[in-house]
């Protein structure tokens, strides 16, 4: 059995471990288009695995959008989700469905379109937000019981992206509130996160940030040049559009370099992907970093870093979260202590964090230490460039530890700069090899931050917890779509289809995540904030070295 002092060891590691001991949520609310697709009663949720006194009994759902068990005598929790009942679970977080039948000894994992040959006893759902809900039939129907363990399965993971509960919830939801909506009263639609689909917002942030030798460049505007970057991106003012048109064909999906941050001293940090052609590989770098020197107020040098050969790969990552998932979801109470903590170091998910961390703080020795430019390389300039230009950005620039800043950084590093999203959260349960959880391993890198320096973010542990679980709800653009140019694709059908008029603001009929008021009460939104925060005084965050304010905590396993 476990000690509260092995949950406490356990919450302190790392932001997985502190995920899985931490739950939000209650009651039973159904969205609009949501339909009940299978039902059975009188089935047992169990609670413990050691017996079944706290078991609760109810009635357990199937729906197109999620998996409900409605108790019979449902206690009230705190923070109350507004599209979530305490026992629900999206159906596009389901990782597996294991449905067993204990007196044959039967156990069998269920797929879409399988067949299910005995009668289950238990139902098992394995939920990518880190739990395990196990559901007893022993006085169910078992015909029915079958039928909702199939249907589970079925709708779990739709065929198409299209088909997923976000469509039609949006849908639906443009046309009920149309009343409710006063034009331009706020901005975008009262989300004041920038989302950077727009020149005005990064010509803002240049200005922010001072870099005055950068300008905003439409070459991609309708994704003429490359599919996976944005149609708005910030280059060098000594580059021209034909410049960059021609160098364009040299890259990956020709993806030109992208400017990120500039550093109060001048120094800029700008990501990018390979050069394909190894011939001409040089002669377009020194082109390239010419240019970025041109655009540094003291001309100074800039560095290449290439983050695939010191940084763990996609497949590594997604490794180690497969490993420290089962060790700290499954196995945890079935391990001592000292075998258990070494499983989780033999899991490696904590040396990949501290590698990032580490790699972000030589960035910063560079841009903030020799006020030389930085330029961040990789393959495709889709994933580690994700974590570590946030990261870097993190640490040096106040302003990303707000929250609008923090969210403004998610849109511009991630969402816009084209991380696949849709692929490395497996949303159709289709694409296994590219499945990786780059974007959770950068949430664990920032977790470990809030705890060095506590008073230095705007945002809580809660705020973490609720992004990295809005990852698996179907229902905002943020997380959906591999790049933009496919969320526009997608958007265009949909407006379509939904008889939304032309020209109507997509952050309107189908918005980001950053609405919060989507998913909690105003009162619940205060658990957002960390009352510790002491505003953008604090300098620099650096992973290691203090600067500006002491380091309070120290986390286990992070230098
Ligand atoms: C998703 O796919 C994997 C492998 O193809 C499979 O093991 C798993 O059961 C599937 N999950 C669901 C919920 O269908
Ligand atoms: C377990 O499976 C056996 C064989 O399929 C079946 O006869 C039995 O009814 C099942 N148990 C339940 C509770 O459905
Ligand atoms: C944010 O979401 C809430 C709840 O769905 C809605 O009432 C409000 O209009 C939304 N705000 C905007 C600006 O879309
Ligand atoms: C771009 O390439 C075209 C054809 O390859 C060439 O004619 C032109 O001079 C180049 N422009 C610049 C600005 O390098
Ligand atoms: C770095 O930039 C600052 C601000 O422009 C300048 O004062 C300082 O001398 C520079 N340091 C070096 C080492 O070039
Ligand atoms: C960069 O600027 C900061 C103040 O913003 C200064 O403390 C630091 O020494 C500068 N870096 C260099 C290399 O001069
Ligand atoms: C995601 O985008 C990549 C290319 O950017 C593409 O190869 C892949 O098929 C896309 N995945 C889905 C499910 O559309």
């Amino acid at each position: 059995n476990v000690s509260l002092e092995h949950l406490l060891v356990l919450k302190s590691f790392s932001f997985i471990a502190f995920l899985i001991f931490t739950s939000v949520v209650s009651l039973i609310c159904f969205s609009p288009g949501e339909i009940v697709v299978n039902e059975v009663n009188f089935v047992r949720k169990c609670i413990n695995a050691e017996g079944s006194q706290d078991d609760l009994w109810g009635k357990l759902i199937c729906t197109n959008f999620k998996v409900s068990f409605i108790p019979q005598d449902a206690p009230l929790k705190q923070l109350s989700h507004l599209l979530f009942g305490e026992h629900d679970i999206p159906l596009t977080c389901l990782e597996q469905v294991v449905t067993v039948n204990d007196t044959k000894g039967k156990k069998k994992v269920l797929g879409s379109n399988k067949k299910l040959k005995f009668n289950p006893t238990e139902l098992i759902l394995y939920s990518k937000d880190l739990r395990i809900i196990r559901f007893c039939f022993d006085q169910a129907g078992p015909e029915s019981a079958k039928k909702v363990c199939l249907a589970i399965a079925h709708y779990s993971h739709p065929a198409d992206l299209q088909l997923l509960f976000g469509f039609e919830y949006q849908g639906r939801r443009y046309h009920e509130c149309k009343g409710e909506r006063v034009k331009g009263a706020t901005p975008r639609g009262g989300i004041h996160t920038p989302i950077f689909d727009r020149p005005s917002d990064w010509d803002r942030e240049i200005k922010r940030t001072g870099a005055s030798e950068w300008r905003v460049c439409a070459i991609n505007e309708g994704y003429a040049i490359s599919s996976s970057l944005p149609e708005y991106a910030v280059v060098p003012v000594s580059l021209a559009d034909q410049d960059l048109k021609n160098y364009s064909v040299f890259f990956l999906d020709n993806r030109i370099p992208l400017w990120c941050w500039n550093h109060p001293n001048g120094s800029a940090l700008v990501r990018m992907a390979n050069i394909c052609d190894p011939l001409q590989q040089r002669k377009i770098e020194q082109k390239i970093f010419t240019a970025i020197t041109k655009s540094h107020p003291q001309r100074c040098d800039v560095i290449k870093l290439d983050l695939d050969k010191f940084l763990p790969n996609i497949q590594d990552i997604q490794a180690a979260f497969v490993k420290i998932r089962q060790i700290c979801v499954i196995d945890a109470f079935e391990e001592s202590e000292e075998r258990w903590l070494s499983s989780i170091e033999n899991s490696r998910w904590i040396e990949h964090v501290r590698a990032f961390l580490k790699f972000s703080a030589d960035v910063i020795f560079h841009l903030d230490g020799n006020n030389i430019s930085v330029v961040l390389q990789e393959e495709e300039d889709r994933d580690l460039n994700c974590v570590v230009s946030s990261l870097a950005q993190l640490m040096l620039d106040p302003h990303y530890r707000s929250i609008i800043g923090f969210q403004s950084l998610v849109q511009k590093e991630w969402v816009m700069a084209g991380h696949r999203f849709l692929d490395r959260c497996n949303h159709l349960n289709k694409s296994d090899k590219e499945e990786s959880p780059l974007f959770m391993l950068f949430l664990d890198c920032v977790w470990q931050m809030m705890n060095q320096y506590p008073a230095a973010f705007e945002f809580t542990e809660a705020y973490l917890t609720v992004l990295s679980d809005s990852m698996w709800i179907p229902l905002f653009s943020t997380f959906l779509f591999n790049s933009s140019k496919q969320r526009a694709q997608y958007f265009m059908d949909f407006a379509k289809n939904k008889a939304i008029p032309q020209g109507e603001d997509h952050v309107v009929y189908f918005p980001p995540v950053w609405n919060w008021s989507q998913q909690f009460s105003n009162k619940d939104l205060t658990l957002f904030n960390n009352p510790m925060y002491v505003g953008k005084g604090a300098a620099c965050v650096q992973n290691g070295e203090v600067k500006t304010f002491k380091r309070t905590k120290m986390v286990d396993g992070v230098p």
